[in-house]
This record gives C-alpha cells, sequence and structure tokens, in this order.
C-alpha cells in the first residue's frame, strides 16, 4: 500500500530504515496535479530502483508575485491513485508551514545558466527552484531523482548544482511526454480554453519545422528564429515570449547549428494568461 507522509521527521526515519536494509531510493519531485509526464518518470523509477519516493508541493518561492501559485491546480486524491498505478511506493506531501516555517535565510542559487529563457522571463524562478530541490535531496537523500526534459533548462541547472556542490545522487533526464496532436503535457494545459488548445499545438508544430528546416540545410539560429517565430504567429492567440536557440546544456547563444554538438530550440508561448514551454534538443545524444 502506498503511503502519504506529510511531516520531515516522519520520511527521514522511513528512509534511514529503508536505506539500512539496503534499498536504492529514487525520488520523483513533482508539484501535483500528476499526468501522464509525471507518470512516465515515475515508472522509470520504479524500474531502476527499490524505493519510489513521489514528492508533491507546490513551492511558494519559485512562483513570481503575479504568477498562478494561487489557482494552480491541486487534487491529492487523484494523484495518490495515479502515483500508486505508475509505481510510487511513498508520497512526501508536506504543507507550507513544514517545509518553510519561517521566511528561509538561505537560498541555493545557480548563475548564468539562469540568466537565459525562463531565468530571464520568471527572475527568482530557478532560485526557488533549486533552493527547494536542494531541501528534497537533503530530506530524502535519494540515490537517483528524476526530471523531464520538458523543463529542459530545469535539468540542466540541477545538474549544475549537484555538481558544483558535490551532491551525492545522479540525475536522470527522461523523454518530453506529448498528447496525440504533440501538446506537451503540462499541469497548466487545464487552464486552456478549447480554442486556445487547439492552438497550442503551434508549439510542437514549430519544433517540427524546424527539424525540417535544419534538414534542409538551414543552420543559421537568426534565420532559424525569425522562422520559427512566423509561425507561431499565423495563430492568433499565441502571444510569444521567447523563441531561442542555445547551446545545451551549457545554455550559450549559438548562432549556427553544428551537427556535432548539442543544441536546443526554446520555446515560451502565452495563450492568455496561460504561459506554455516546449523545446527541442538536436543531436541529442
Ligand atoms: P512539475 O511541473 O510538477 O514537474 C515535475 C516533473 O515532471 C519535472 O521534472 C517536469 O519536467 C516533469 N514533467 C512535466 N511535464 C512533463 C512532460 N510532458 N513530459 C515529461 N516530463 C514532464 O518541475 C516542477 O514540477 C518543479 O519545478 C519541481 C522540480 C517539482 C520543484 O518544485
Amino acid at each position: 500500500m502506498m503511503e502519504v507522509i506529510t511531516t520531515i521527521s516522519e520520511i527521514r526515519t522511513r528512509i534511514t530504515k529503508e536505506r539500512k536494509a539496503g534499498k536504492v531510493i529514487s525520488l520523483v519531485p513533482t508539484m501535483g496535479y500528476l499526468h501522464r509526464g509525471h507518470q512516465s518518470l515515475i515508472e522509470k523509477a520504479r524500474a531502476e530502483s527499490d524505493l519510489v519516493v513521489v514528492s508533491i508541493f507546490v513551492n511558494p518561492l519559485q512562483f513570481g508575485p503575479n504568477e498562478d501559485y494561487d489557482r494552480y491546480p491541486r487534487d491529492l486524491e487523484r494523484d495518490k491513485v495515479i502515483a500508486e498505478v505508475a509505481g510510487a511506493d511513498l508520497i512526501f506531501f508536506p504543507s507550507v508551514n513544514e517545509m518553510y516555517p519561517v521566511k528561509p535565510k538561505t537560498y541555493v542559487e545557480v548563475n548564468e545558466l539562469t540568466n537565459q529563457l525562463c531565468g530571464k522571463s520568471r527572475p527568482g524562478h530557478f532560485r526557488g527552484v533549486t533552493t527547494v530541490v536542494s531541501k528534497l535531496f537533503h530530506i530524502i537523500q535519494p540515490d537517483f531523482a528524476y526530471f523531464g526534459l520538458k523543463d529542459a533548462q530545469q535539468v540542466a541547472v540541477i545538474q549544475q548544482m549537484v555538481e558544483d556542490l558535490n551532491m551525492p545522487v545522479t540525475i536522470v533526464p527522461c523523454p518530453i511526454v506529448r498528447e496525440e496532436d504533440g501538446l506537451a503535457l503540462s499541469s497548466r494545459n487545464v487552464y486552456l480554453t478549447s480554442e486556445e488548445r487547439s492552438q497550442a499545438t503551434i508549439l510542437y508544430q514549430s519544433l517540427q519545422k524546424a527539424k525540417e528546416w535544419i534538414g534542409e540545410g538551414i543552420t543559421e539560429t537568426k534565420k532559424l528564429k525569425d522562422r520559427i517565430r512566423n509561425f507561431i504567429e499565423t495563430q492568433p492567440l499565441a502571444r510569444i515570449d521567447y523563441v531561442e536557440i542555445l547551446s545545451f546544456p551549457s545554455l550559450e547563444p549559438v548562432t549556427e547549428i553544428h551537427s556535432t554538438s548539442q543544441a536546443i530550440i526554446a520555446l515560451a508561448v502565452w495563450f492568455d494568461k496561460t504561459r506554455l514551454i516546449d523545446n527541442l534538443i538536436i543531436n541529442q545524444n
């Protein structure tokens, strides 16, 4: 039976016991409202370890003052079913007061990688992510932690944090899970009206187009970005936040796509008050 644990002291006791029994522990950090994307991470963790912990915590520290913290969808009962079916052993579901009993005076911050893409559009966001993820790593002390490439910058930033601070955990990046029509699954997709939902496929379609253009020999990133922008703008409800092409995972500007090095095409597009992201990694090994 899957258990839900809400306090840090209780989960610590439980994990210590499991570790003494020699179990390999993995963590899948989430903000809940689980979907097939989260499910794929949990299933992979299940296949590769003995104890699978899913954390569900809508982390106030990673939301800006005018963002959707209050309206972010929450449904623990539904999440329990999805997590259990996917193979979780434990859900760690702390309250805000349990994680932040007082306003923290210590933050974990990764520089440079966070000046780009979502870090530029959402100041303070990644500081909130790296702070909560390091807290979770200290609480659970997992051997493996699973993250989706839907948030590719998040993967790069967390990987850097783990390396810089010698955290004894292996980060496992996982592929993007999509709807039939290509839209990347996201807890935020529930905000979309039916008209926005049908236009939202433009993100995936533009990435597929970009892949075609690269195949045809268009490798100049400026040209590609212009074409992607024009393509997205054919949908009247889409408002572009950014279209970027950078090296991956170092996230530095590139002027040309080369066949020998990894690059990321990353998009963020607003549909009214809903901001969607998607990306494509070129030359992924
Ligand atoms: P959340 O948005 O709930 O996502 C939890 C994990 O699921 C992340 O690693 C994310 O990349 C992955 N994920 C989401 N949609 C996916 C999809 N369509 N395909 C594959 N993986 C997908 O990301 C966060 O929460 C938070 O920032 C967190 C890391 C939990 C820190 O608060």
